[in-house]
């Protein structure tokens, strides 16, 4: 009788063959994060990818993600299921004005959060994620003034906690967080009283306005699992429930709606799949590979970022 291989199975074999790690964000399916060496937030994984010896980063993210471990591991083959998964962030900071705005203003520190393209990384002074934009912020001397790119909502968030008032802020934003509408968290919260909200930093400022936790992903799951209440709303991608769930099976978790896809879930993220997971792990492409040079430039901001405890 023939041996039936599950795709699960074929991947787990292809990794162990090609020496991969498996990096998953949270905004995965469950199914891909269920077969991933480490799920985590951006920042979590950068430092994973760092710091991994074997032979081939299966980055199961989007493209940005996938970029920035290969700047931080350039010996390692850095693959991602899908192409396309990209972000609308990074979609909306093209480099040409970022570097029309440095030959004009030298004087400005250039703050990138990790949602650029490895060109606009490569321009910027200093990199951050949403679990560290306050301390980067807060690491630039108070009279240095800022450009904060791309996301709309974390800058104001960040020059909300920093209290700094010499910050320009790039008009980006995720298609998913800024969609979600305050007046639907008002409704959930009517449904679920007992509930508290925890909040991206990608969110509106209405929607942090009634947040109880504003954090990363790993930081909202953190406290979440952390926390003596039993209900939780929460305003970032759906993903999230796989941790949620399998950490803290005994408390519930409600989602929101945007306005976009009147869903919460991230559509380049979800991009990724087994099937495609398999394939790239067969063909090693769609495979990350930029120059020596966009990698030299890009690595000082983000050895700055990782720097920072
Ligand atoms: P984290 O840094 O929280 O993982 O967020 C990345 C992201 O793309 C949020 O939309
Ligand atoms: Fe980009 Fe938003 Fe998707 Fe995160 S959730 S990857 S910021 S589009």
């Amino acid at each position: 009788m023939l041996a039936v291989t599950s795709l699960a199975d074929e991947i787990l074999e292809l990794k162990k063959e090609r020496r991969a790690i498996l990096l998953a964000h949270h905004y995965q399916e469950a199914e891909i994060q269920e077969l991933a060496d480490v799920v985590g937030d951006s920042l979590e994984l950068a430092r994973k990818a760092r710091d991994f010896e074997g032979d081939v980063i299966a980055f199961c993210g989007v493209w940005f993600m996938a970029e920035t471990a290969k700047v931080l591991n350039p010996k390692r083959i850095v693959v991602v299921p899908d192409r396309e998964a990209s972000c609308s962030l990074v979609e909306s900071c093209p480099v040409e004005p970022i570097r029309e705005f440095r030959l004009k203003h030298p004087e400005y520190a250039i703050v990138s959060y990790i949602n650029t393209s490895i060109e606009v990384k490569a321009e910027s002074d200093i990199l951050c994620t949403s679990r560290n934009a306050v301390k980067v912020v807060n690491s630039i001397p108070a009279d240095r003034p800022v450009l904060f790119l791309p996301d709309s909502n974390l800058g104001n968030y960040v020059r909300k906690e920093t209290g700094r008032e010499n910050m320009k802020i790039w008009q980006g934003t995720c298609i998913v967080h800024a969609t979600f509408p305050a007046r639907r968290l008002a409704q959930a919260k009517a449904e679920h009283p007992e509930a508290l909200v925890v909040a991206h930093p990608e969110c509106p400022e209405s929607v942090l306005a009634m947040a109880d936790f504003i954090g990363s992903t790993s930081a909202l799951i953190e406290y979440c699992v952390a926390s003596p209440a039993q209900e939780f709303i929460v305003m970032t991608e759906s993903g999230v429930n796989y941790s949620l769930t399998r950490l803290a099976p005994e408390k519930r978790f409600y989602y929101v709606a945007n306005e976009n896809c009147n869903c919460s879930e991230c559509p380049y993220m979800k991009l990724n799949t087994l099937e495609k997971l398999r394939d790239c792990l067969r063909t090693l492409e769609p495979r990350v590979e930029l120059s020596e040079d966009v990698m030299r430039r890009a690595l000082l901001p983000m050895e700055r970022m990782l720097a920072i405890k």
